[in-house]
């Protein structure tokens, strides 16, 4: 038998999403690996034991972790989990290492090998690896799904013997991969869209996809991206000016969808109670960033809040929503991942540290944190994340 991968269950909150399906369980049998997945792991994700089993892969308890060599996962292992490794395992999820220093400590102590996927470079061999476009795709699609729902108005014009109904007015903030894919799924619902970005890339891209861009387009504009793509925290005068802009374009909408964020730090606060005031009876607001504080004054962590006379949505984890698809691209992210990892000829698992995709990626290894944007020896530059 080859090394032993064990599927996670997983127990932070309310998470849906499962580390693996059944396309990427049948691919790891294929590489050599010895599969085990935890009981009931992907229940939430549509996913029965038996689909699992029926291509090979053991179930077990969670004790069966002990024998893993790598430990899939959606989200960074609590404290109980990782009592349960052994040390030297990899351990991959979303680690969301950005304060939270101790349980990256943690992971170190215990001796395991643990990637962070989100922080996977954004070059074109890894673009498959790349969960943060996986699962902000699926989150920026169901925000508008989620927005309809609540809307009291039908979204694309209906012209009617009764009458016409008006097409829904609906504005996206932050044009990334979430706000890009929420706007063409509000197209495709007939509303008439419009969006706003701080990188100038986006311009042309929302336009591409037949949504108005609305946005200060002055100096400060023009060079607001990192290398990475990213976009970079703007100053006061700019904040001022682009809440002025759209303070005017705001009252007119129907539907705000924000998705601004910035890594690394607080979401960026773009729509302000006054705004939200402002806007039509019946308007509807979305926030994607609420997990990092949220764009949206008065937003409330998983709930429909009426703020202001505005509904405002703010789901965490909106890709997990739609767990089915959310699972299936995130799994295939991750062995994309892991086969990098494999040996093709000995078929084990064997790390190559001077990897890129490993250097980018690697929090913790033998016994010490080793990523210089977390309290790792110092190597280059982290700008771009
Ligand atoms: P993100 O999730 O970090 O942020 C979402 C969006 O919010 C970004 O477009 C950002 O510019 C915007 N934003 C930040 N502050 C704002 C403010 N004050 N007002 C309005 N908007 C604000 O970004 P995401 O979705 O990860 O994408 C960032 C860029 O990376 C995009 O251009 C995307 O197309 C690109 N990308 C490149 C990939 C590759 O080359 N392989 C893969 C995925 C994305």
């Amino acid at each position: 038998m080859g090394n032993v991968v064990f599927v996670a269950k997983e127990i932070t909150g309310d998470e849906t999403r499962v580390a693996a399906s059944v396309e990427t369980v049948k691919k790891m049998i294929g590489l050599g690996l010895d599969v085990v997945v935890e009981a009931g792991a992907g229940a939430k994700s549509k996913i029965p034991d038996a689909e699992f089993e029926a291509v090979g892969a053991r179930i077990g308890s969670v004790g069966a972790a002990a024998t893993a060599d790598v430990v899939l996962k959606v989200r960074r292992p609590t404290e109980e989990d990782i009592g349960g490794y052994k040390s030297g395992a990899i351990v991959i999820a979303v680690m969301d290492p950005y304060g939270n220093d101790e349980a990256v400590a943690a992971m170190a102590k215990a001796g395991l090998s643990s990637f962070a996927m989100e922080l996977m470079p954004r070059i074109t061999r890894a673009q498959s690896m790349d969960v943060l476009s996986s699962q902000a795709n699926l989150a920026g699609y169901q925000a508008v799904i989620e927005a309809a729902a609540v809307y009291d108005r039908a979204m694309p014009m209906m012209m009617t013997a009764a009458g016409t109904v008006p097409a829904a007015k609906v504005f996206v903030m932050g044009a990334g991969v979430a706000g890009l894919q929420a706007i063409a799924t509000a197209r495709r619902l007939g509303a008439a869209v419009s969006a706003t970005d701080v990188r100038p890339a986006a311009k042309e891209q929302v336009a591409s996809l037949g949504a108005k861009f609305i946005a200060v387009e002055d100096e400060e504009f023009k060079a607001a991206e990192t290398a990475g793509g990213y976009a970079k925290e703007m100053s006061r005068e700019y904040q001022a000016k682009q809440a002025a802009l759209v303070a005017e374009h705001i009252a007119k909408q129907d539907i705000v969808i924000t998705t601004a964020l910035i890594p690394g730090r607080p979401a960026p606060k773009l729509v302000s109670r006054e705004m939200l005031k402002s806007m039509k009876p019946g308007a509807v607001a979305v926030d994607l960033a609420v997990e990092r504080g949220g764009n949206i004054e008065g937003v409330k962590p998983g709930k429909v809040a009426d703020v202001d006379g505005v509904r405002v949505i703010g789901f965490p984890n909106m890709a997990g929503r739609i767990a089915a698809s959310a699972s299936q691209l995130y799994a295939k992210n991750l062995v994309t991942f892991l086969e990098t990892m494999v040996n093709k000829e000995t078929k084990t698992i064997a790390l190559n540290l001077e990897d890129e995709l490993i250097k980018a990626t690697m929090l913790t290894h033998a016994g010490n944190v080793v990523h210089p944007a977390f309290g790792g020896a110092k190597k280059g530059t982290t700008d771009g994340w």
